[in-house]
């Protein structure tokens, strides 16, 4: 079920969490234990800690992307509080966070405002790495699929074929996530997993079909790997769990234990 080891995908949400030299640390930190060749790393830290990062990873050399957690589709203009795709390039950052639950539920992002955002920040050359995914209340409904298949169509309308390597879809169901949040299993992954990949393969040809799909919500050093085994899954997206050097190492090494993946 692996495509290959390079294809893994594995990082971190920090929120609303580290300073900017807290952020510098931790990366210096992880770029001396993180095996080199297991993957694609990376660290998605408040705004104010993104030219931290940017510097420990060039300095660190660590194979790590520096995501910031959301930025405005517009390139400059009176959006007070905001940040642009254009800010985030010139910083060094490599990609941009678009569609968390936390943003769409608790800012109330729609999915058109995520339309703008993901064909600004590929206009701009970042790298995009889109959250979808069900409430519970849609869940317990049976409308997961609907939703999840709205979010991505929505966010990814317009999208060209050239653009598919620039993209990386995180399945993250609303009531997985956090403190109060239960992981998902196997089982309630798999479909939508599926469901994703045809609908990147329907919109993206090929292109669609090489796009990761990670997993996230409660993911830990317990079931990284197992969610790993789910056809299609291609990475995970970590938030509590990966906060530490250690911890971010135990979710790797869990990673390669489990699902069978060589660093
Ligand atoms: P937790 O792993 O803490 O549930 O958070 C997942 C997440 O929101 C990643 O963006």
């Amino acid at each position: 079920m692996w495509i290959n080891s390079s294809s893994l995908l594995l990082g971190t949400n920090l929120k609303m969490n580290q300073t900017a030299a807290e952020t510098g640390r931790f990366i210096i930190e992880l770029a001396e234990v993180l095996p080199r060749s297991f993957g694609q790393y990376f660290i998605i830290p408040p705004f104010t800690s993104l030219a931290a990062a940017v510097r420990a990873r060039d300095e660190s050399e660590l194979p790590v992307w520096i995501g910031a957690q959301n930025m405005h589709w517009e390139p400059s203009g009176a959006f007070t509080g905001e940040i642009s795709a254009a800010m985030l390039t010139a910083l060094g950052v490599d990609l941009a966070l678009l569609g968390h639950a936390e943003r769409r539920g608790l800012f109330h992002e729609t999915d058109e405002d995520l339309q703008r955002k993901v064909q600004a920040a590929l206009a701009a050359g970042l790298r995009v790495l889109l959250c979808i995914g069900e409430t519970a209340g849609e869940r317990a409904n049976a409308v997961g699929l609907e939703t999840v298949g709205r979010q991505l169509k929505i966010a990814l309308n317009g999208i060209a074929a050239d653009q598919a390597p620039m993209l990386q879809v995180a399945y993250e169901p609303v009531w997985s996530i956090g403190a109060g949040g239960t992981p998902a299993t196997p089982d309630d992954i798999a479909p939508v997993a599926t469901a994703i990949r045809g609908l990147l393969v329907s919109q993206f040809g090929d292109g669609g079909g090489a796009i990761p799909i990670l997993y996230g919500g409660s993911v830990d050093p317990t079931n990284a790997g197992i969610f790993l085994q789910v056809p299609e899954i291609t990475g995970l997206f970590v938030g509590r769990a990966a906060w530490t050097p250690p911890g971010f190492l135990a979710i790797v090494d869990s990673a390669r234990d489990m699902s069978g993946r060589q660093s």
